[in-house]
């Protein structure tokens, strides 16, 4: 929870952004990202091994397997996985591949059972992984051991009723992973939020092509003017860089908008907003980036995280996923997709996702033209400068070839707690009551 000093600094760091004439003193000129980051195979394969294999990534919601035995398939990440709330309770993940020879041992998205057998030889484990049962047992050697054969583990914790994973089993507790934001998303009411949408899209671009689009509010005028702009005044965002590689962003509606008139329109009879956020939450804009690929514009009314999945290295699956806190008898929110009959899964994107779509495929063609050579970035998009340089630290700055890297310009002291931003506002405004002395 932030409390009412910080609220006090956020809003008034939010007025300076927007008096601001250049960019803040001493901040970094950011210098030309190559094109290779979103075009070349090698990148990606250093993605793929170092930032995906390393990383808490998000991968469900406690509602998907609600009671003991319940399971999910999930393989979002590469490696087949299974997520098995267990009949202890506790909720722990697998590599959904049987270690006889290698067939799945759930073959289903969903289901419930007490043990999981692998369709192939019969071979049994339980909810906790542990190989239990050989049929034919006799054909093996006398010493062959069931219990160094139990499912192989992949890391899982929650956050609230959210599901994360992690492949590397020496990575930090996903907690510490997310340092600062553990206390900021106290107030959305993680561990009481129910699980009302979640849809996934394949788009014809990068990952990070597609993600980027919502890692700055510099196209918001000009993509979005009827949509976000209205409730959105890019002139006042202030970004925020945290370690780790998360980032957010907070913005107030422009000053024509009334934002709680707005948001009162669009919810439906039933409904029950989160109390418990706090004033920033409830009337500006306020989105996070959970590195590697989650954003999520949190609010009193959803948490509707966007999930970037690279399913090549020119195409992307876009989860789009909306939490809300309830909804009584009204149907489940769903805050990116709308119904068509005519999409495969029933659904298309809203307004808001197919604008920040639109230009994917298009750029990523381009991008692999001979045109495209590199890419300079604004203040106001430094939070992607952020995203590429935590990227490569991820991959380690010696893997990656000199001519992809990025050079780590944006030192720590612009990163959370650390911001000069608020000590230049404070000289500003002393050198402004001394001028009208
Ligand atoms: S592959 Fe699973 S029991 Fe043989
Ligand atoms: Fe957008």
């Amino acid at each position: 929870m932030m409390d009412a000093e910080e609220v006090a600094r956020l809003k008034a760091l939010m007025e300076w952004e927007g008096r601001r004439t250049a960019p803040p003193q001493g901040f970094p000129a950011l210098p030309d990202m190559p094109a290779g980051r979103y075009t070349s195979p090698e990148y990606f394969a250093l993605e793929m091994e170092h930032v995906f294999r390393k990383s808490w990534l998000f991968a469900g919601h406690m509602d998907e397997i609600p009671e003991r035995g319940c399971w999910m398939r999930w393989h979002n990440a590469g490696d087949p996985i299974v997520i098995v709330h267990g009949m202890d309770g506790k909720v722990r993940a697998f590599h959904n591949t049987c270690r006889h020879r290698g067939a799945p041992v759930v073959t289903e998205d969903r289901g419930k059972s007490s043990r999981l057998m692998c369709g192939y030889h019969n071979w049994t484990y339980k909810t906790d992984g542990s190989l239990v049962g050989v049929p034919e047992r006799r054909d093996f050697p006398e010493d062959f051991d069931l219990s160094c054969r139990g499912l192989l583990p992949v890391r899982c914790e929650l956050f609230g009723k959210v599901i994360f994973v992690n492949f590397d089993q020496g990575a930090m507790p996903l907690l510490d992973w997310m340092g600062p934001l553990a206390r900021e998303w106290e107030e959305f009411a993680f561990d009481r939020i129910r699980l009302a949408a979640r849809h996934s899209f394949d788009l014809k671009c990068n990952w990070k092509v597609a993600m980027e689009a919502n890692m700055e509010v510099y196209h918001v005028p000009f993509i979005h003017p009827t949509t976000v702009a209205p409730l959105v005044d890019s002139t006042r965002n202030l970004n925020t860089l945290y370690p780790n590689g998360h980032a957010r962003m907070l913005a107030p509606p422009p000053r024509q908008t009334d934002r709680e008139h707005v948001r009162a329109i669009d919810s439906p009879p039933g409904w029950q907003p989160i109390a418990t956020v706090g004033e920033l939450g409830r009337s500006c804009t306020q989105s996070y980036t959970l590195f590697p690929n989650w954003v999520s514009p949190l609010s009193n009314y959803f948490v509707p995280p966007l999930l970037f999945w690279p399913t090549s290295l020119g195409t992307t699956r876009l989860e789009l996923v909306t939490m809300a806190l309830d909804w009584g008898d009204a149907p489940a929110p769903d805050l990116w997709t709308v119904p068509d009959a005519a999409q495969p899964n029933g659904r298309q994107m809203s307004r808001i996702i197919l604008e920040d779509t639109q230009f994917g495929e298009a750029i990523q063609h381009s991008m692999q033209g001979s045109a495209f050579r590199s890419v300079p970035l604004s203040y106001q998009e430094a939070r992607i400068y952020a995203f590429h340089q935590s990227l490569d630290r991820m991959i380690g700055e010696a893997n990656v070839p000199a001519h992809l890297r990025v050079e780590q310009v944006i030192g720590p002291e612009w990163v959370w707690p650390n911001d000069p931003r608020a000590a230049q506002m404070v000289r500003e405004a002393s050198q402004a009551r001394d001028a009208a002395e």
